[in-house]
């Protein structure tokens, strides 16, 4: 053969390889309301960057490639101008199943996006371990498991559920930052609805077991929902877009965007009420750029709020209390939801702005026998441990140990602000008329309004910003409509900060 027939025979090679399973299986994944593996490729890359590698891994005989590409497709391509990895499960090919070949082409590409400093994206859609390969398959998924955990805190590494993923390959989703899941298609769980039926009796679907719902709004597993693969695409581009591509680099800079609406709307945003409820993303949409947020885990432990927004261009995490849900107290999903946030952000160069509105921690035994205590103190550690600049600006309740726990100047905040409307005490004025002034009701004559009245006398001395500020725990008492201005500038001047913590091997975060 010369080299014209050569090339005539490699390009017959790269379009068998490239049929994925071939005609059949790919007419039965689009019927199941799925896309291949390559067209996800193409829909999620900028137009013509993806550069496939390992094109040949696993078929020897190009002829009759039995199993190509290993039933998975990996390589490298931008994403608005920026690098980035992937490796994409072929369910076309051998049900995506996950061999020797197979891990190994994942564990390159997550290699190469560690070596280079890029995010790894993985479109997951797979039987998972090739029961053919026995053993080789469970090492090949260790290996993943290995190499997700090095990357962690080096290179963003984000998780798309676009079919099945079962048994113990959920942990390789699990061990990246972001779980993103396609409603309709996305399942992960342990154990299948059968293995479950046979132990515990229970009947389940595998939606209702796993599925998208299940995992962005009770198990907290999953962070990003989707209507369908395209949007859920377009979601992941979105998150890169707030994230530097490395631990070593900073996240990229937009032009400053306006938040949009009369700058007067944030001064009605708490009630008058003290105790009535309202979503503080209206306050949020006042302060960051083009009022954007990009929520983190919105359907689940809606107590709080975590995201992505800009302020004046440069990417930050937001952190709140959400008091129109259990009136923004926090409990032990809450818990967990703010401090892997945190955690993120302090890996990746986020700074962090927390809104603090917090009546303090979730009563019951619920709670407690659910162990709020270690969850609760992940919340104080998380913070502590960061050393991104972070700013928190006290809306309204501002209680007890929930006060430390949101980012108070004890835990290292760079900067505290308070709303006019901050009540930063021990307790709410109720409670603690009722222990500190027990007798002195009791023995009333009218205890109701002897106990009203020492209420007010409360709230008058204690439930407001300006014992707070008046010992520095609070910079500065601002006019909400100043926030935006008062956060950037702190941003900007904490920005440059430095500090450094004992040097260890690492801490050990009570999990
Ligand atoms: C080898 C597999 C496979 C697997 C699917 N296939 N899963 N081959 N190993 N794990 C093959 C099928 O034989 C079939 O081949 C093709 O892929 C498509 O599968 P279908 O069953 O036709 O597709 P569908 O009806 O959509 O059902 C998908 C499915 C089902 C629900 C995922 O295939 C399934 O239950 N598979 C087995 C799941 C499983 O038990 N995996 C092991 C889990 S334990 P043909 O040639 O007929 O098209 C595990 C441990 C990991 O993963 C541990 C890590 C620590």
């Amino acid at each position: 053969m010369d080299m014209r027939e050569k090339l005539e025979q490699l390009a017959g090679y790269r379009a068998k390889l490239a049929a994925g399973g071939g005609p059949e299986r790919i007419a039965k994944q689009h019927e199941a309301g799925k896309k291949t593996a390559r067209e996800r490729v193409d829909m999620f890359f900028d137009p013509g960057t993806f550069v496939e590698v390992d094109v040949f891994a696993g078929g020897e005989d190009m002829e009759n490639p039995g199993s190509p590409g290993e039933g998975v497709v990996t390589g490298y391509g931008q994403v608005d101008g920026r690098k980035v990895f992937v490796f994409a499960q072929d369910f076309t090919v051998t049900g995506g199943s996950l061999g020797r070949i197979h891990a190994a082409k994942i564990c390159k590409v997550l290699d190469m996006a560690v070596k280079v400093g890029a995010p790894v994206i993985g479109l997951n859609d797979s039987g998972g371990a090739r029961i053919q390969e026995g053993v080789d398959a469970l090492n090949g998924y260790g290996s993943i498991f290995f190499r997700n955990t090095i990357a962690s805190g080096v290179v963003p590494q984000i998780s798309v559920i676009m079919g099945p993923c079962a048994g113990g390959a959920v942990y390789s989703p699990a061990l990246t930052d972001f779980i993103f899941m396609v409603a309709g298609t996305g399942q992960m769980f342990i154990t299948g609805p059968q293995v479950i039926k046979a132990t515990t009796g229970e009947d389940v679907s595998m939606e209702t077991l796993g599925g998208a719902s299940t995992h962005n709004q009770v198990s907290g597993v999953a962070h990003f929902l989707a209507g369908a693969e395209e949007e859920c695409l377009t979601q992941v581009r979105q998150l890169l877009g707030y994230l530097p591509s490395n631990n070593l680099e900073e996240p990229p800079v937009f032009e400053p965007v306006e938040p949009p609406g009369n700058p007067d709307g944030i001064l009605d945003v708490v009630p008058v009420d003290p105790n009535k409820g309202y979503d503080v993303r209206q306050a949020i949409r006042y302060v960051v750029d083009a009022g954007d947020l990009f929520e983190v885990q919105a359907h689940w432990a809606q107590n709080a709020v975590v995201g992505f927004a800009r302020l004046q261009g440069q990417a930050v995490g937001i952190v709140a209390n959400q008091p129109g849900y259990l009136a923004g107290c926090l409990d032990i999903n809450a818990s967990d939801k703010i401090s892997r946030f945190v955690r993120f952000c302090d890996c990746f160069n986020l700074p962090i702005i927390t809104f603090m509105d917090v009546p303090g921690f979730l009563p019951g035994t619920g709670q407690e026998y659910g162990g709020i205590i270690r969850h609760g103190a992940k919340m104080l550690y998380a913070y502590s441990e960061a050393t991104v600049p972070k700013i928190t600006v006290i809306l309204r309740k501002a209680y007890g140990g929930a006060y430390l726990a949101m980012c108070s100047s004890s835990l290292g905040a760079d900067a505290v602000y308070a709303w006019p409307t901050a009540e930063i005490a021990v307790m709410g004025p109720d409670g603690a008329v009722n222990i500190i002034h027990r007798r002195e009701i009791a023995e009333a004559e009218n205890p109701p309004l002897t106990r009203a009245k020492l209420t007010a006398e409360y709230r008058d001395r204690f439930a407001n910003p300006y014992v707070a500020a008046a010992r520095g725990y609070v910079l500065d008492v601002i006019d909400p409509r100043e926030t935006r201005g008062v956060v950037a500038g702190a941003l900007a001047n904490f920005g440059s900060k430095r500090e450094s913590r004992p040097r260890k091997k690492h801490g050990n975060i009570p999990l």
